[in-house]
């Protein structure tokens, strides 16, 4: 029987055309996100699923998906997926994890240069025609934080966390780092959370999102950060406190923050993050070059052919239901 298989984005990379040929392939055209109606719609007939980090897949929605066999997200992250709902009903879940190692740990240092550096302010400050003569160049103009030689904090030492690390060493930072298990990385120390955050000028998040690390950077945790911290998230909103976080950067208890992920994602313009000039705010796209957004997407559809050809996913979340 030819499977029905439903992808919720238009993808780059060149597998998805090989799946074209495997299965009954419908594919949202946009324009813009797949509406969660429209997707509760297209799952009540669908095989297979390829999903964005968009899809929020509840266990409602989940439910609802009486022909469901396997779904395949173009993600590393999976908190937007009920993965114990899937397995209940023996559902492999594939993610794309790898290839955006070295992409996402670009992303994350260069949040924090631009953090430091003030870049964002800056280039605000030309572009709206600030700099002129009354209010130009002195000693003190533009100043911010050394990253050289500064001690950098990562929390989640995961495969992003050490490539971010590996950075860290060309910029004669010491690093600390929190993981949950013993890792022993050369020029990396282990320490707890919370000498991590009093000792650190940097701190960048390499977690992924779960329910031992939402609100991981609470209001306490941000009281005890070394004052004129640095905070960077490129991993998910929801580990971080907005508010807290927002209010420890108005009072400068906090130099600055580079913030690639939000609790609420596209992020409401009351996001208390959004009026601060010492915030460098990106759209979650920490893994968005086009080679490695191809490759992920590659990834993403390696997984539903595996599914599709009966073998196992190359890689896939929750292996246990095979
Ligand atoms: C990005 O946030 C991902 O999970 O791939
Ligand atoms: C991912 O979140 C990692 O720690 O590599």
């Amino acid at each position: 029987m030819i499977k029905r298989v439903f992808v919720s984005h238009q993808m780059p990379g060149a597998r998805i055309h090989e799946l074209a040929e495997l299965c009954d392939l419908n594919v949202w055209m946009g324009p813009g996100l797949l509406p969660a109606e429209t997707l509760r719609e297209e799952l009540s007939t669908c095989h297979g699923l390829l999903c964005m980090l968009t899809d929020r897949l509840d266990k409602s929605l989940i439910a609802g998906m009486a022909k469901l066999e396997f779904v395949s997200s173009m993600s590393v992250g999976f908190d937007h997926i009920d993965v114990q709902a899937l397995s209940e009903r023996g559902i492999p879940l594939g993610n794309t994890p790898g290839v955006l190692v070295e992409t996402t740990a670009d992303a994350a240092f260069s949040l924090l240069l631009a953090a430091a550096r003030r870049i964002s302010e800056a280039d605000r400050f030309v572009r709206e025609g600030h700099w002129r003569s009354e209010n130009a160049w002195s000693p003190e103009f533009f100043t911010g934080k050394d990253v050289s030689g500064a001690t950098l904090g990562i929390i989640g030492l995961g495969a992003i966390g050490q490539a971010v690390a590996r950075r860290a060493a060309g910029f004669g930072m010491k690093v600390l780092a929190w993981s949950r298990r013993e890792k022993n990385i050369a020029g990396v120390e282990q320490v707890g959370l919370d000498e991590l955050l009093l000792r650190s000028d940097f701190v960048s998040v390499h977690t992924a999102l779960t329910e031992a690390t939402r609100n991981l950077l609470n209001a306490d945790r941000i009281a005890t950060m070394k004052p004129g911290a640095v905070l960077v998230n490129t991993a998910r909103g929801g580990i971080v406190d907005e508010l807290a976080l927002s209010e420890a950067l108005r009072s400068g208890a906090l130099y600055a923050a580079g913030i690639d992920v939000f609790e609420q994602e596209p992020v409401p313009a009351d996001n208390p993050l959004l009026t601060l000039p010492n915030v460098v705010l990106a759209p979650h796209i920490a893994s968005a070059t086009t080679l490695t957004r191809a490759r992920m997407a590659d990834l993403a559809v390696d997984n539903l052919i595996a599914a599709l050809k009966g073998e196992l996913m190359p890689n896939c979340v929750n292996p246990e239901v095979y």
